[in-house]
């Protein structure tokens, strides 16, 4: 069973997905009564003419999510026009801090992927709330990135986004470190194929476009859906499949105590191996960036706690 805890835009937006890709049951948990028990309905009734024969059950009480083998946290407050991720540090901090609880205590084994922002501090604050080993929890903002910019180099080229194998890693926020060295089409290096005008416009785009689809339309949740489904994928089929996720660092990249969105092999324990690149020049100065923002971050939830 998949638990998914917040109902909101990106909870049941992936909710859908699962259904319709007939992944697995699914609970959906929210604090807000008859929410998460009216999605299970709308969704039981797709499920029903598609033909997918799986438990869809909605709930307020945490207790539901026993026997939940996958819980996905969407949970919290969303990012307001013109606020930073940053922003939402303090108050995500406790409402992820006391989900957390409840989780390690109806679902101690699970898998626990965390999307609420800001992430990789999210995730952190699930990592040390549950007390699971590290494997166990992680967070999902580089399989967006990674859809924002494989869609800008896909434009800027005119090739199909099925032929661009695209990386994006680092902090999930203003400094997100799209990696060109380790992104090609179909294996021929971007740099051979794109002016470096070209592609640090597809980089800056990348970075900036999360706030413009805010400004327009509130909120982003189809793409961000997306990149938890094919999370879910990889550890409920066991895919050990290469994603950039967000995970506890303990020296890998010469960091350690924060996470960070790094790339990892993904399979049924979750982050089974964490693959370390060498990065050089600006890739490198912006992971460092990011490595910086977090360990401020993670200075101040102990202040905080
Ligand atoms: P939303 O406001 O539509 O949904 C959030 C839901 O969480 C609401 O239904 C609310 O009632 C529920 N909730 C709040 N506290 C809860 C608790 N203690 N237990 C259970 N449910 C609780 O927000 P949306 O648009 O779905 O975004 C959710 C979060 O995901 C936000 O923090 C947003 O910034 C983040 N996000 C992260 C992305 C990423 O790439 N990591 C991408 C998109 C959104």
């Amino acid at each position: 069973m998949i638990g998914l805890v917040g109902s909101g835009r990106v909870g049941s937006t992936l909710a859908m997905l699962l259904v319709q890709r007939n992944i697995d049951d699914i609970v959906l948990v929210d604090i807000i009564q008859g929410l998460p028990q009216g999605e299970a309905l709308d969704l039981s009734h797709m499920a029903a003419e598609i033909g997918v024969d799986r438990k869809i059950a909605g709930s307020n009480e945490y207790s539901s999510l026993k026997g939940a083998d996958i819980i996905v946290v969407t949970a919290g407050l969303a990012r307001k026009p013109g606020m930073t991720r940053l922003d939402l540090l303090s108050k995500n901090a406790g409402i992820i801090s006391s989900i957390s609880k409840e989780i390690a205590k109806y679902a101690p084994e699970s898998k626990l992927i965390v999307v609420t922002n800001p992430m990789d501090a999210m995730v952190y604050v699930a990592l040390k709330s549950t007390g699971f080993p590290k494997n166990r929890v992680f967070g999902m903002g580089g399989m967006l990135d990674v859809s924002r910019f494989k869609d800008f180099l896909s434009k800027s080229l005119g090739v199909s986004n099925s032929s661009i194998d695209a990386l994006v890693i680092g902090e999930h926020g203003e400094s997100m470190t799209p990696v060109p060295s380790y992104s090609s089409v179909n294996g021929i290096p971007l740099k051979g194929l794109l002016s470096g005008e070209q592609l640090n416009k597809a980089i800056d785009e990348t970075r900036k476009v999360a706030a413009e689809v805010i400004r327009l339309k509130g909120a982003t949740f189809y793409a961000p859906a997306n990149g938890i489904a094919r999370m879910v994928e990889a550890v409920h089929f066991d895919k050990m499949m290469l994603l950039p996720v967000s995970t506890y660092l303990e020296g890998e990249y010469g960091v350690s105590g924060i996470c960070i969105g790094v790339p990892a092999i993904i399979g049924k324990d979750g982050v089974e191996k964490i693959i370390q690149l060498k990065l050089e020049g600006e890739e490198s100065d912006s992971f460092n960036k990011g490595v910086a923002t977090l360990k401020e971050a993670v200075a101040s939830l102990q202040i905080l706690a």
